[in-house]
């Protein structure tokens, strides 16, 4: 379990699925991510079975604990399709709980992310892309040290017209050197 000042990040628990389910076809939420297609219970229930089959990412809830040891669930993250040769994997985060994005919470969770990615996984470089218009997650992701990197023009389709996609990266050189600070 990987805690920070007022997010952890834990295993994927099957309880979980109805969140999922409500947060996976909100258009405003989906509309930042690559998945588009309705999400069904028979798909989300797949998905949790063969969690443990895929070694090559790490899925992970994101959680307020409170004080009378109960928990909030708001968002999901993960370090997917890890290359273990090269050390690099993609990050990825939701905060699907609408109420509690742009709080901060989801900053935080890719603080942890990026500290267990680096430290623990020992990933040499994690990267990411994200929509042009999302200028939220753009800003949660320069705060924690990711680098624009490169634009991939009209890479995406939302919203009834085409974006571009930027293409952000952080290395493990960089991030020892934020944490000396
Ligand atoms: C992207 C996401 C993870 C960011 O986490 P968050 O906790 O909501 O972000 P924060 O509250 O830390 O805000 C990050 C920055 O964006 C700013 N911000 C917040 N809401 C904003 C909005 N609606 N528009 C523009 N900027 C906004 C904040 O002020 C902050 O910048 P600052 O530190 O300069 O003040 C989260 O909003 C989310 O999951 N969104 C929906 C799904 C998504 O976009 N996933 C990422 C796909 S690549």
């Amino acid at each position: 379990m990987l805690r920070g000042e007022r997010v952890k990040l834990c295993p994927i628990k099957r309880e979980y699925i109805e969140f999922f389910l409500k947060w996976f076809n909100d258009p405003e939420i989906t509309q930042y991510l690559v998945q588009y297609r309705p999400m069904t219970r028979m798909m989300e229930e797949e998905w949790m079975e063969n969690l443990k089959n895929r070694k090559d990412n790490i899925h992970l809830s994101i959680v307020i604990p409170h004080d009378d040891g109960s928990e909030k669930l708001i968002g999901n993250c993960g370090l997917h399709n890890i290359d273990w040769k090269n050390r690099v994997a993609e990050a990825g985060i939701v905060i699907g709980e609408k109420e509690y994005q742009s709080k901060g919470f989801g900053t935080e969770a890719m603080e942890l992310l990026l500290d267990y990615g680096f430290k623990t996984v020992n990933l040499n470089r994690i990267e990411l892309y994200t929509y042009a218009f999302n200028v939220r997650a753009l800003k949660s992701y320069k705060k924690v040290g990711f680098i624009e990197e490169g634009r991939k023009r009209q890479f995406i389709w939302s919203n009834g017209r085409y974006h571009d996609a930027i293409m952000m990266g952080i290395l493990a050189e960089e991030w020892s050197e934020r944490k000396k600070k």
